[in-house]
């Protein structure tokens, strides 16, 4: 028997119909921002990806040439897609631009719970304000759109000013060395690295940093940061709209673009995969030939949300099967359609089933049902039985409508 590739997942109705929840749910808190749905290709020139990046990430990558010899990867993330997108198509546009997404990702990650092959981010970029307005706005809509999902998380905000500050001497490839060590919080690494570089007092000021929790501190430990007024608005601009977050000067991000500041939040539910959003400001236009424009977003971990919920009840349809016997068949298919008209799933045997047989079917797999036989086919009448309660009476169809429309408000 064929299985589906490793790492990716089958969605059955159910997980379905609660995913979409979700994503709607999300989709409208973008709404009320004012970020506009954008799609950008599944696949993109390998190079899009490498050229801040390099080649190293080509491991994580679905990485392929076409039959035309070009080099394409399946995108990891939608970021620097939307990037070009806006350089090849707006960039001439009014800003700030408010733009969001829901699409599949791809990366060649060891498969584990919340951690796949395929998965699906929600995100948001904010193109073209360079202010701490910008920066706060963007939190402040990743926890509007988390909290309406109804998972619970811890949300860290911090600025890469400081580590940066602390780093300046190094080069920029050991920088991005040790920032890595910081992003997978492996200080162990870090130590034996600075140590090599015969720099160990800068370990301990790094874990200082990454330990502190405190604005005030943490300018004590970095040193003078030029961006200090801008943070100082961007948290107090938090603090104000009641944001309920922990300062972290340890996030250090794994993606290579981020400029300033950066923030990630991690389910409380979740074991090791709990990362469910990661974001921040950054610059990438110039890479792509655009002009140097300042940019901000950030991505949900749509599965890890899913994953969070768990089995969380979600708004199920009311299901209507319509019942009938031969002689029943043609009022049935009007009121089906009747029912439909009004927004009701209604559903009808197609197994020619007898009476009994269709009954029993729809007591395993609707709300109510719609009874039409003869005596109902002559009077334009419906017999409505609740597959719940057993509950059943008869009326004119407009009345069934309004009563299973009030059962689905009951819900
Ligand atoms: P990221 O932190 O690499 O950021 O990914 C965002 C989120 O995607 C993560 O926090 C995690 O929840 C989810 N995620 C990542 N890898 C996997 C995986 N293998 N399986 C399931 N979920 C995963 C970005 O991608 C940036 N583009 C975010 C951003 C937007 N920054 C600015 N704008």
């Amino acid at each position: 028997m064929l299985q589906k590739p490793r790492g990716t997942r089958d969605f059955l109705p159910d997980e379905m119909e609660a995913r979409r929840t979700i994503e709607w749910d999300m989709r409208e808190v973008a709404r009320r921002w004012g970020y506009r749905e954008v799609c950008t290709p599944e696949f993109e020139d390998l190079e899009l990806f490498t050229m801040r990046s390099g080649d190293g990430i080509i491991e994580e990558m679905y990485v392929f040439e076409d039959k035309g010899g070009r080099k394409l990867a399946l995108r990891p993330e939608i970021t620097a897609a939307v990037i070009r997108m806006f350089i090849n198509e707006a960039k001439v546009a009014p800003k700030p631009l408010r733009w969001c997404y829901f699409a599949d990702c791809f990366r060649y990650e060891r498969p584990q719970k919340g951690r796949y092959r395929q998965f699906w981010q929600f995100g948001v970029e904010l193109i073209g304000a360079d202010t701490a307005l910008a920066d706060a706005e963007v939190i402040m809509l990743a926890a509007d759109m988390l909290d309406t999902t109804g998972v619970t998380y811890d949300l860290k905000v911090g600025h890469l000013s400081f580590m940066k500050n602390l780093l300046k001497d190094l080069e920029p490839s050991v920088q991005r060395r040790v920032m890595a060590y910081l992003d997978k919080k492996d200080f162990d690494g870090l130590r034996a690295s600075l140590e090599s570089m015969e720099k160990p007092d800068l370990g301990n000021s790094l874990k200082s940093l990454v330990d502190c929790h405190d604005l005030t501190e943490a300018f004590e430990i970095a040193g003078t940061i030029p961006e200090k007024d801008r943070i100082h608005q961007t948290i107090n601009t938090l603090d104000a709209a009641e944001v309920n977050y922990t300062l972290n000067f340890g996030i250090a991000r794994g993606l290579d673009y981020y400029t300033g500041m950066v923030f990630e939040g991690f389910a409380q539910n979740l074991g090791a995969e709990n990362q469910i959003l990661g974001g921040g400001a950054y610059r990438l236009a110039h890479l792509f030939g655009g002009d140097d424009v300042a940019s901000c977003g950030f991505a949900i971990g749509f599965d890890r949300v899913m994953v969070s919920l768990g089995a969380t009840q979600h708004k199920k349809d009311t299901i209507v099967a319509i019942v009938c016997t031969n002689e029943g068949r043609i009022h049935a298919q009007e009121v089906a359609r009747l029912f439909r008209a009004a927004g009701i799933r209604s559903e009808m045997d197609l197994m020619e089933r007898g009476l009994g047989a269709q009954l029993a079917h729809a007591s395993r797999t609707a709300d109510f049902a719609i009874v039409i036989g003869q005596r109902e086919a002559e009077s334009g009448s419906v017999t409505l039985k609740n597959l719940h309660s057993g509950e059943q009476k008869t009326l004119d169809p407009a009345s069934a409508i309004a009563e299973v429309g009030l059962h689905g408000a009951r819900r």
